[in-house]
């Protein structure tokens, strides 16, 4: 009986020698860890904020003239046309906007300006009810010039519409 009490005294210093011996400083701090790991990855994250939603593009069709008010004034977009597509310059005023060095463009079918490299009046065509600037026109240097131009914009600025001349327009509007 002496022997079993002994043992049993033995056995229960054993279980609390062990117990002890996990409350160690790194186990502490690996707990720890565990916790703030786990706290991190089930924490409910707040709801995505969307982006404030651009305008959708509509696409239309502009002649000269309904082409012509879209010069940036009066909080107007800034369009204007190349070989009968309608780029929206809009973000950049500088260049295109009232004092701009491109203003002469702005609103304009500026076709035969961009493969010219020219700002003379004579470059946009002056009677709005006139075809467009025919681009078969252009000799090859010139081609090369609006191509580079066409790519450009292309890559930077949205196609709002297309432009086609006024005879066009009414030839539309009979269909
Ligand atoms: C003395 C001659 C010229 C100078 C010094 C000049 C200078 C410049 C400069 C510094 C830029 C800005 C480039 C950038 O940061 O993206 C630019 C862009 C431009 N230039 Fe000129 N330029 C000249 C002539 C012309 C001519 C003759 C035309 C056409 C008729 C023209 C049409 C443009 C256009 C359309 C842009 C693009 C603006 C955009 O990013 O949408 N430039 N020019």
């Amino acid at each position: 009986m002496e022997y079993t009490q002994q043992r049993m005294v033995q056995e229960a210093a054993k279980h609390a020698e062990t117990s002890t011996s996990l409350i160690t400083p790194l186990n502490t701090v690996l707990l720890g860890l565990v916790v703030y790991v786990g706290y991190q990855l089930f924490k409910s994250s707040p709801p995505p904020t969307l982006p404030k939603q651009e305008p959708p593009t509509v696409f239309r069709t502009f002649t000269p003239q309904t082409l012509l008010e879209n010069n940036g004034r009066d909080g107007k977009p800034i369009l204007l046309g190349i070989r009968g597509r309608v780029f929206d310059v809009s973000r950049k005023p500088h260049f295109y906007g009232p004092g701009g060095p491109y203003e002469n463009f702005a609103g304009r079918d500026a076709t035969q300006g961009l493969a010219k490299g020219s700002f003379d009046k004579e470059m946009l065509t002056e009677d709005l009810t006139a075809p467009l600037y025919d681009p078969e026109a252009l000799n090859a240097e010139e081609r090369e010039a609006l191509m580079g131009w066409e790519e450009s914009f292309s890559g930077n600025y949205p196609v709002v519409g297309r432009l086609i001349s006024q005879a066009e327009f009414d030839a539309l509007k009979k269909e």
